[in-house]
């Protein structure tokens, strides 16, 4: 996994890490909410496996358990029962803290509205992440004003985000994920309310992430043009993996190409 290590970390367990372990398995994982007494179950046996550096896109209607799926591998949710291993570790078989951990070291998310901090810049919503860690303002700035550069905001960094565009805002969330260097990306409809031309921005900026960082993205869309540039497609449907599709195609084939179905 490619680093550029500017913030330092403890290193997290990797020493149980086998070289053939995928990056994330998920092994016959199943989620029952009970909702008004009954139980409702939302992943029905999913089996998945992502190797370090893909990029997924994760598509299927409405109601298919999108979301719900990406909560568990971030470790927001928990299964029901089923197994989801990061580097190897079960996460079944650790407490809160430790997930917390693994959570803040490996784990960045990019969400359909940004929850950005309406009363921080945008450049000090990039540093927020370092800032919960214990760094220092000074330690934070110039990572996040890099990380702003990055994404084409430099000239924003003083904006708040009332005082910045939808696709500003969403790229400064992203900034924000990327702040502590996270190995997996996931993001839940990221460009969900953004009008096309910006959201194809946006989806520029993860295959340059990707590619960059080596990134492992995870996204949920309902954007079929950036599901069609995506190397892996899969499909779910009513809780389970209908359609698990790798293709050779190259992320950077432009948005404007025409879709093959
Ligand atoms: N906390 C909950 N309690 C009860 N039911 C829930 C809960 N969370 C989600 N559900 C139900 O689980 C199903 C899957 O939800 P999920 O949010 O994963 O769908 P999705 O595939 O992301 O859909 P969308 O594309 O609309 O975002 C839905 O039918 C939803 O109503
Ligand atoms: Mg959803």
């Amino acid at each position: 996994m490619r680093r550029r290590g500017c913030i330092p970390f403890k290193d997290f367990g990797t020493s149980r890490r086998n070289v053939s372990d995928p990056l994330v398995q998920i092994t016959d994982l199943k989620k029952t909410f009970n909702h008004l007494g009954r139980p409702l179950e939302v992943l029905r046996g999913i089996d998945l496996s992502i190797e370090p550096g893909e990029l997924v896109a994760i598509v299927g209607p409405s109601g298919a358990g999108k979301s719900t799926l990406l909560h568990i591998i971030g470790t927001l949710d928990l299964p029901t029962s089923g197994e989801i291993a990061i580097q190897g570790q079960l996460l079944s078989a650790m407490g809160e803290p430790k997930l917390a951990a693994l959570r803040n070291k490996m784990i960045g998310f990019v969400f359909q509205f940004h929850h950005l901090l309406p009363e921080f810049t945008a450049l000090e919503n990039v540093q927020m992440p370092g800032l919960i860690q214990g760094l220092s303002r000074s330690e934070t700035e110039p990572r996040a004003r890099k990380l702003l550069e990055e994404i084409g905001l430099g000239h924003r960094a003083t904006h708040r985000p009332g005082e910045l565009s939808g696709g500003e805002q969403q790229r400064v969330a992203l900034a924000r994920a990327l702040f502590l260097e996270p190995p997996i990306l996931l993001a839940d409809e990221p460009t969900g309310n953004l009008d096309s031309a910006t959201s194809d921005t946006i989806h520029d900026l993860f295959f340059e992430i990707n590619e960059k960082h080596g990134t492992t993205i995870v996204v949920v869309t309902h954007n079929p043009a950036f599901a069609e540039r995506m190397p892996r497609i899969v499909k779910m449907r009513d809780g389970k993996v209908d359609k698990d599709l790798r293709r050779g195609r190259h992320p950077k084939a432009s948005s404007n190409s025409p879709a093959e179905g």
